[in-house]
């Protein structure tokens, strides 16, 4: 298939993150790489809506630290502590945070000044771990809303799938480790 980044900022919302979801689930059909995964979705969100940042940034350390992981947009912070911002917050809490303006988020990190509100939608893997959390950020006061936090966590929910690579590693180890 020849792909190509959307832009579907004329649709009303519902739909354009349904036509933004089909498509994601036809270009990644066959993939199951987490890396490839959370690249294409980054790029497909940023270009549809015209986003100023869209990426993640995962657990490394958990319950401690996220570093950042694939995204659009300029230059992120590299590292943040669960707690601290948005994106620290949403990590520490499990729970989705949308902030209508950051400069009435207390605490929250400007990566980029141009940045007036923003969506952070925490990960899982399929044990329930959290393993990142999305960040999308805009331009615009109050971008996001209920439509936004629903779509965006069904569109996460692909990686609380059971991943195949996963499961091959159980037997395969599990054969050549000495009785
Ligand atoms: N605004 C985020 C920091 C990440 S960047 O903006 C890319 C926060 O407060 O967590």
């Amino acid at each position: 298939m020849a792909e190509e980044t959307l832009d579907l900022r004329d649709l009303p919302r519902a739909e354009a993150y349904e036509r933004l979801g089909e498509y994601l689930d036809a270009v990644l059909e066959g993939i199951d790489d987490e890396v490839a995964e959370m690249s294409t979705m980054a790029c497909l969100l940023h270009h549809a809506f015209g986003h100023l940042w869209t990426g993640f940034y995962r657990v490394v350390e958990p319950e401690t630290l996220l570093r950042v992981g694939p995204y659009q947009g300029t230059l992120g912070c590299l590292e943040i502590a669960f707690g601290r911002g948005v994106c620290g917050t949403a990590a520490a809490t499990r729970r989705t945070v949308v902030v209508e303006d950051v400069n009435e988020f207390p605490g929250h990190i400007a990566c980029d000044g141009r940045s007036l509100s923003e969506i952070v939608v925490p990960v899982m893997d399929d044990a329930g771990r959290l393993i990142a959390v999305l960040d999308v950020d805009s331009e615009r006061r109050g971008t996001f809303g209920d439509e936004d936090r629903d779509a965006l966590e069904r569109m996460v929910a692909r990686f609380a799938r059971p991943r195949a690579s996963q499961r091959e590693l159980v037997p395969s180890h599990a054969a050549s480790t000495p009785a």
